[in-house]
């Protein structure tokens, strides 16, 4: 009985990682989405961007839909870390997966360590950007709004940063690349009439957000460093 117990809680706990995964998926689709228009010529680039933030930070729904992303990613970050700790407490192996058809043994084993490096990156990515433009003294652009375009632009002028971040976003890749297929295989949609099209998907979409994310601040190191 209390083996069926144990297994159920750590059911729920996958099926929850799976929710909060796909949910910070969705997330970053429309952040990237968001965040490209970086790369717009230099002066649509810091009215366009400033304002989207600005219309942003005041909307009530994306204001609820945050604290959403908020509790999704300290709910993921924790379920890992419990799920880990109950596998190495069984004598299991780190992470619990099933063994049919996987991306990669190397990543499947070490999901843990690239999910703490993106939890370290997403760290000080906040640190300097979010923190800065909701409770800092950002500057201010000739419409008015907060000038998180400078923010950003002022941060890649650093090469080493622009390094980092390129590391992080394919070490993010592969989380995603891995985590895509499992979370489809814990809500049982990865079967075979589907698991093409989950392998394949998820391996673009990874692809896709690494370059996506990676190139914005490349672009702007070279538009921008020394200038
Ligand atoms: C080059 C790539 C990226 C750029 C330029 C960028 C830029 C930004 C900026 C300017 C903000 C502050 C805006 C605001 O709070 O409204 C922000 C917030 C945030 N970023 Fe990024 N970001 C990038 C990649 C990423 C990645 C890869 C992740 C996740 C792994 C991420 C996760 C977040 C989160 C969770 C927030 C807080 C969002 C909120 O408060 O609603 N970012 N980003």
């Amino acid at each position: 009985m209390r083996k069926i117990n144990s297994l159920n809680t750590t059911i729920i706990r996958k099926v929850l990682m799976a929710l909060t995964g796909l949910f910070l998926c969705f997330f970053l689709i429309i952040h990237l989405a968001g965040n490209l228009q970086l790369l717009l010529p230099h002066e649509i680039a810091q009215t366009q961007y400033n304002a989207y933030s600005h219309i942003l930070s005041g909307n009530f729904i994306i204001k609820l839909v945050s604290y959403v992303l908020y509790v999704s990613i300290l709910a993921h970050a924790l379920l890992a870390l419990v799920l880990t700790i109950v596998n190495w407490r069984a004598g299991g192996s780190k992470y619990a997966v099933d063994k049919r058809r996987q991306v990669s043994g190397w990543i499947t084993r070490n999901m843990g360590i690239l999910g703490s490096l993106i939890f370290v990156f997403l760290i000080v990515h906040l640190a300097d950007f979010w923190y800065v433009y909701k409770f800092g003294h950002p500057p201010m652009d000739a419409a008015g709004n907060k000038d998180l375009y400078t923010i950003v632009v002022e941060v890649y002028k650093e090469p080493l940063y622009v390094v980092g971040y390129v590391i992080a976003m394919i070490v993010l890749g592969f989380h995603l690349w891995h985590g895509f297929q499992s979370a489809f295989r814990t809500l049982g949609l990865y079967n075979f009439k589907y698991h093409k099209w989950v392998k394949y998907f998820g391996f673009f979409f990874s692809i896709v957000m690494t370059v996506g994310f990676a190139i914005i601040p490349i672009i702007l190191y070279f538009r921008f460093a020394g200038g």
